[in-house]
């Protein structure tokens, strides 16, 4: 036995020395060596959302971003430095907001277990707790991500962008390791937030060249966002919510690509693969469907890691 036990050993030794970093993350990762990390992040995130509404929506939208570039390592949360423009600095992250929140979360973390929770678990736990204060489900946050030390607003270009049409938001997500159940459900983070006039102004001006608007947005809602995005004039912070209960979390945005009247080509795009156009009645029929799909992929997406170190602040590499 004895014998058994040095020799499997030093097979996984030499194993070890050879094979990459397989990053195993647990939901009691910190159960021992910071157990009251969950309860702070999500103080912080009640805290910073009771003060301004906007905040669970910034927190799922930030983890989201954060995941699909260099997986789940914070690398979204950088500042830049010196000649390098960070990921926060890419034009589809102008729009992120609330870095305060994780900063708040991870002080008061630091103060309880210095230099152990990574500042990528923070922002899945606020994510997570975004979407529960936001009357959404809960679930266990797989935790053990370790913090990246690259950050490049170049990069950003990699995000999915809301002009997408399915096969290029396919391909965004399978490049992922995500599905197409993944990319519908996901998608049904819309239904917390806010969206600015550019991320839909191609349905609205100039669509194509027998459109100036798309058809498939139902006339009156058009109207209503060419009103509030007028081709010249625009106010600076003009645009619209992603749907009328954009502080609840629920199936509404899925009701809503039905009747034509989601914001973005990429969510009406869910309509045009009959598997993803399935899934989207499916979720507009039954809110626990979505909310067991979106629980899954959720923990997927959360799940890339990429990182190398626990930053000690969220905004610099150590
Ligand atoms: C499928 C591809 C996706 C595209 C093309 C996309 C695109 C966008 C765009 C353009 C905005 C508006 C930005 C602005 O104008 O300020 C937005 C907002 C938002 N997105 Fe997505 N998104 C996608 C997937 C997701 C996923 C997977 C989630 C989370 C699970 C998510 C959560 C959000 C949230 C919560 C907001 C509102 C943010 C706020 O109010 O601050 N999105 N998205």
């Amino acid at each position: 036995m004895a014998f058994n036990l040095a020799f499997l050993s030093s097979i996984l030794i030499i194993l070890s020395a050879f094979s990459p970093v397989i990053t195993a993350l647990s939901s009691n990762y910190y159960d021992k060596s910071c157990p009251n990390v969950e309860q702070i992040v999500s103080n912080a995130v009640k805290k910073a959302a009771a003060n301004d509404r906007t905040v669970p929506a910034a927190l799922l939208r930030m983890h989201f971003h954060d995941c699909f570039i260099r997986g789940c390592d914070a690398s979204v949360l950088l500042n830049s430095k010196g000649s390098n423009q960070a990921e926060k600095d890419g034009p589809p992250n102008i729009s992120l907001h609330a870095f305060y929140v994780i900063d708040n979360a991870k002080k008061q973390v630091e103060a309880s277990c210095p230099g152990v929770v990574s500042c990528a678990d923070i922002l899945a736990l606020a994510a997570r707790d975004a979407v529960v204060q936001s009357g959404g489900p809960n679930w266990d946050v797989p935790k053990g991500r370790k913090d990246g030390r690259t950050s490049k607003a170049t990069e950003t270009r990699q995000l999915p962008a809301p002009t997408f049409n399915i096969s290029q938001l396919q391909q965004s997500f399978s490049q992922r390791g995500l599905s197409l159940n993944d990319l519908v459900a996901l998608s049904g983070g819309h239904t917390l937030g806010f969206s600015h006039c550019s991320s839909f102004q191609n349905r609205i001006h100039n669509f194509n060249a027998t459109h100036d608007v798309d058809p498939s947005l139902q006339p009156s809602f058009a109207a209503s966002l060419k009103n509030t995005c007028p081709i010249n004039n625009r106010p600076k912070n003009a645009g619209a919510t992603m749907d009328p209960s954009s502080t609840t979390f629920d199936n509404t945005y899925f009701k809503l690509i039905l009747q034509g009247k989601s914001l973005f080509s990429s969510d009406q795009a869910l309509l045009s693969l009959p598997k993803t156009k399935n899934l989207v009645t499916k979720f507009a029929t039954s809110k626990e469907a979505f909310l067991d799909a979106f629980v899954n992929s959720m923990i997927k997406m959360s799940s890339i890691t990429g990182g190398q170190e626990v930053r000690k602040d969220c905004r610099i590499v150590n």
